[in-house]
């Protein structure tokens, strides 16, 4: 039995799509507020996302010039810059992508400004980009060697360090996925707007990527509440 749950808290349509146009009209607003809002309604400290979605909302696609660091080897062991924040906000970024210019959440995003951000990097990550984290204090660890992180051992070592019982999972829909075939979702948690939009090409709340063969995972419904303007907030327990 592990010692922490994990939540994965989402907007969808009613084709179970996360992004596309109809995020950007009017009515969608309020079920991003119910989002944010429902967010809060969890005791949980620890929220977590991909790469893409931080890269998109949080760090605009920022890259760091990493010239200014030596290439000199960083011991790949973890690095704790904060145990003491309101709430982690926890990137999956195996290749150390993401461009982050603080060890917090910006005031862009107001509900979350200051929140502690902890990266989840595989070991192959350059020297350099470690030296701009530990510069920056945002804290990482390490999670396997691979593309593919070891997600339970990242939840275990940030559930241990951080005194987290309860993540979080706030997609997209690769690193839903992810969790998912790892069996790490433990409960469902869906804002449904009321709204379909016929693209094909968007993400949905789950997917796989080239991993095809997933097995089937059923949830047990727990709680339906209406919301405003036709829309659902929806609680599933894993069956
Ligand atoms: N409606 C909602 O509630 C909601 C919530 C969040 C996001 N979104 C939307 O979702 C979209 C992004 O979703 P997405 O599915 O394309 O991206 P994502 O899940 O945010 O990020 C995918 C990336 O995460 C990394 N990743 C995935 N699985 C991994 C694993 N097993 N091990 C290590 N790394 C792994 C990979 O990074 P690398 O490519 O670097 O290897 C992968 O490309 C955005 O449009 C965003 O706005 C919607």
């Amino acid at each position: 039995m592990r010692p922490y749950r994990v939540i994965c808290h989402m907007e969808t349509s009613l084709d179970g799509k996360i992004n596309g146009n109809y995020l950007e009209i009017p009515n969608a607003n309020y079920f991003a507020k119910q989002y944010e809002a429902l967010h809060q309604t969890f005791n949980s400290k620890a929220w977590i996302c991909g790469r893409v979605t931080f890269e998109k909302h949080i760090t605009y696609g920022k890259q760091i010039d990493l010239s200014q660091y030596p290439d000199t080897f960083v011991p790949r062991e973890d690095f704790v810059a904060n145990t003491n924040a309101p709430a982690y906000a926890i990137a999956i970024d195996p290749s150390g992508k993401l461009g982050w210019e603080q060890g917090t959440i910006h005031e862009d995003y107001e509900e979350r400004h200051g929140q502690h951000i902890i990266t989840v990097l595989s070991e192959n990550v350059s020297n350099q980009y470690l030296a701009h984290l530990r510069t920056i204090g945002v804290s990482y660890i390490f999670a396997g060697k691979s593309k593919r992180s070891d997600l339970k051992l990242a939840l275990d070592k940030i559930s241990q360090n951080y005194k987290i019982n309860e993540f979080m999972l706030e997609g997209g829909g690769y690193i839903n996925g992810s969790f998912l075939s790892a069996g790490l979702v433990d409960e469902l948690s869906l804002i449904l707007a009321p709204m379909v939009e016929g693209t094909s090409n968007s993400v949905a709340l789950f997917e796989y990527g080239d991993n095809p063969f997933q097995p089937v995972v059923e949830f047990t419904l727990e709680k339906v509440e209406p919301l405003e303007n036709g829309g659902l907030w929806l609680r599933y327990q894993l069956k």
